[in-house]
Formats: C-alpha cells, sequence, structure tokens
C-alpha cells in the first residue's frame, strides 16, 4: 500500500476524513503526538490500528471526540466531577476513563468496560473528527514499543505501506502524551498516565489527585495495571538507554567512568559549557524537555548512538511525565548520584 502525505488544507481534511469513515487507518497531528486514527466504532479499521502497531490486544485505544459533549453517546455515566474537569481541560491534552457503553466495540477498549476520551485541541485533528462525523480511536503513531511520533516524518518512518495516509499538522506542541485520568470518586482522580496536564493542575478542581504507582515503578509479576499500557516497555530507542539523577558536575564524572564506543549524553540545554563529551540537548525545563524527548531519542538512533546516559529530569510538574516516558526508555535502570 503506498501512504500518500497530505497537508491541513480544507480539501486534504476531507480526504483523510474519508479515509477514515470508509474504514481506513490515518496518521493524524494532535497536540501532544501524532495519532493513528481509525472509526472507533468500526471493529475492523480497529484492527487495523493494533496490527500496523503491532501492539498487544490488551492495551485499549483512546477515543476522540471533538466536543466533549459528545461522550454521553460512548458511556454509561459520567461523574459529577469528570464534567468539571472537561469545563476546565477540554479541548486538551487530558484523557477521562468512563464506563463505556456497546458504540465502543471490546476491541477498541482492550477488553475493559471502560473507555479514556479525550478532545483534542489541534485545528486540524478536531476538523477531521467533524469532517469524518466518527468517534476517532487514535494511539500514539509509532511501532509498539519505539518512541511517540511528534512530526509527520516520525509516522512515515514506522507507518510507510502500511496505512492510507498521514496529515502533516507540522511539530507537536506538547511532545508527551495526554494525562489519563480515572475519577476515584465524586471529589479524587487517579493520574494512570503523567502528561501536561499536571498533578497542580487538577488539583485546582479536585480534592485529591493520586499519582498511581505504576507511573514511577517497575510492576511486578502478577501485579494488574490500572492502565495497561504502563506494563510494557515503551518509548525506548534501540539504543540503550541508561537514566542518571544528580547535578551535571556528579553526571560529567559519571560518564567520564563509563565511556565507551557509540556513547552519547542526552543533557539541559545549560549544561554543555565544560561537557566534553558527545551530547544532544534537549531544552531547559520540563515543558522544552517534553516538546523535545521523543524527537531526541529517534536522533539518537538516527547518529547510531549504542548507549545513551540522559541526565534525568525534575520529577515535578510536565516533568513526572518525561520522567515516567525515560524511565520506561531505560528499562528502568536508574543511576542515582
Ligand atoms: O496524547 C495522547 O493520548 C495520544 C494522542 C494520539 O491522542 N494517544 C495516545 O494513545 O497516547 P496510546 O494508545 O499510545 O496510549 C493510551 C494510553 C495507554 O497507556 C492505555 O493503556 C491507556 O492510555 N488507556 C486507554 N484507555 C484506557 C482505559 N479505558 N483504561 C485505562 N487506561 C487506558
Ligand atoms: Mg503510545
Amino acid at each position: 500500500m503506498e501512504t500518500i502525505l497530505l497537508g491541513d488544507s480544507e480539501a486534504d481534511l476531507n480526504r483523510a476524513a474519508e479515509l477514515i469513515k470508509n474504514g481506513g487507518i490515518v496518521g493524524i497531528p494532535t497536540e501532544t503526538v501524532y495519532g493513528l486514527g481509525a472509526d472507533a466504532s468500526n471493529p475492523d479499521a480497529v484492527k487495523r490500528i493494533f496490527e500496523a502497531k503491532g501492539r498487544p490486544a490488551d492495551n485499549p485505544l483512546i477515543v476522540h471526540l471533538s466536543d466533549f459533549s459528545q461522550a454521553e453517546k460512548y458511556t454509561t455515566s459520567i461523574p459529577e466531577l469528570a464534567r468539571r474537569i472537561a469545563d476546565r481541560f477540554c479541548p486538551g491534552p487530558l484523557t477521562i476513563v468512563l464506563p463505556k457503553n456497546d458504540m465502543i466495540p471490546m476491541i477498541t477498549s482492550g477488553g475493559l468496560y471502560t473507555v479514556g476520551i479525550r478532545v483534542p485541541s489541534h485545528s486540524v485533528m478536531h476538523r477531521i473528527i467533524e469532517l469524518s462525523g466518527c468517534p476517532i480511536a487514535a494511539p500514539s503513531a509509532n511501532t509498539s514499543g519505539l518512541p511517540s511520533p511528534t512530526s509527520a516524518a516520525h509516522v512515515m518512518d514506522d507507518m510507510a505501506g502500511k496505512i492510507e495516509a498521514v496529515v502533516d499538522g507540522g511539530q507537536s506542541e506538547f511532545g508527551v502524551e495526554s494525562t489519563v485520568i480515572s475519577v476515584e470518586n465524586e471529589s479524587s482522580v487517579r493520574i494512570l498516565r503523567p502528561g501536561s496536564v499536571t498533578k497542580d493542575m487538577l488539583l485546582e478542581i479536585c480534592g485529591e489527585v493520586i499519582i498511581d504507582h505504576a507511573i514511577l515503578h517497575e510492576l511486578e509479576d502478577g501485579q494488574t495495571a490500572a492502565s495497561p499500557g504502563m506494563k510494557y516497555k515503551h518509548y525506548s530507542p534501540k539504543a540503550d538507554v541508561v537514566m542518571i539523577e544528580g547535578n551535571i558536575k556528579a553526571f560529567t564524572e559519571y560518564v567520564e567512568n563509563h565511556m565507551e564506543n557509540g556513547v552519547y549524553s542526552l543533557i539541559y540545554d545549560g549544561d554543555t559549557e565544560c561537557f566534553p563529551y558527545q551530547y544532544m540537548t534537549y531544552g531547559r525545563n520540563s515543558s522544552e524537555q517534553a516538546h523535545w524527548i521523543f524527537q531526541r531519542l529517534r536522533e539518537l538512533d538516527e547518529i547510531g548512538a549504542k548507549k545513551v546516559f540522559v541526565r534525568a529530569p525534575a520529577v515535578d510538574g510536565v516533568g513526572l511525565a518525561v520522567y515516567n516516558r525515560l524511565i520506561r526508555a531505560a528499562g528502568f535502570e536508574v543511576i542515582r548520584l
């Protein structure tokens, strides 16, 4: 199959929407990362998403809508707290897990009786949902296990020949996937996957925000994940990634003592002055690091890095999301200096 590259003209968005309406799968831009979109209510189309990604069947897909009010159509009930959170953060980089109804096939929800609902703010994605008239199931558009795509070129790298089209909507703004939450009770939510809607932002509306244990810890044998995606090795480039916590002086010493062929370091923009080894930088603060992290992991593969020492991000605010992705890229290998 030839994968066509579409732009963001109304004609091209119409074409993307038609492909989705007719059971095709299309790479589409969102404000977080690029998604692999298909009609969420069409089991055959959704099956093709799992095949194209090589994704385990028990990992549920997020359903994207153009307005949160449409969530009524696909869920059995929406808690008052979920409505207040949606009022504040939708459209935006947030996914709310709700009890699903029969409009969402079990293949889409990975066998769960819940569905993650997200209303993206990216104008191109929003328009494609409107034009297609479909709820759009869309996981990140990477091959399972690889870093998520933040540009149309990344999607082409992973998906050319496997999907109908990719819509180029520019570089993703946030760079890490949406925050995924479930509602625990009338005042409390649980973060299942951290993203750009942070714990502090949610605390403006919720009495309590629980950070799920699986966000920072490896699941032990027999434990089940509230969010199935958390149990898989993820986001990893081909290179061996090691995350190192400590200041740049301690980091530099560590690299010096562990130098070998093909080592690159991924450090902060402000770290470079006295750093004598091969490196890339990934921003000055957590939101810049979120924006660049997946792109840098892909670039490190392109230049043939064998091993990557990453200077760990701060774990507060959006940094928690960056840390969560990196600890998985590193297979939970963290050096604390
Ligand atoms: O920003 C995003 O969320 C992107 C863009 C394309 O919207 N999508 C995305 O989808 O990251 P995906 O499939 O790569 O990650 C979805 C995550 C997985 O970890 C999955 O396990 C979790 O959300 N998830 C989805 N539905 C769920 C549900 N019903 N209950 C618990 N976790 C769920
Ligand atoms: Mg993903």
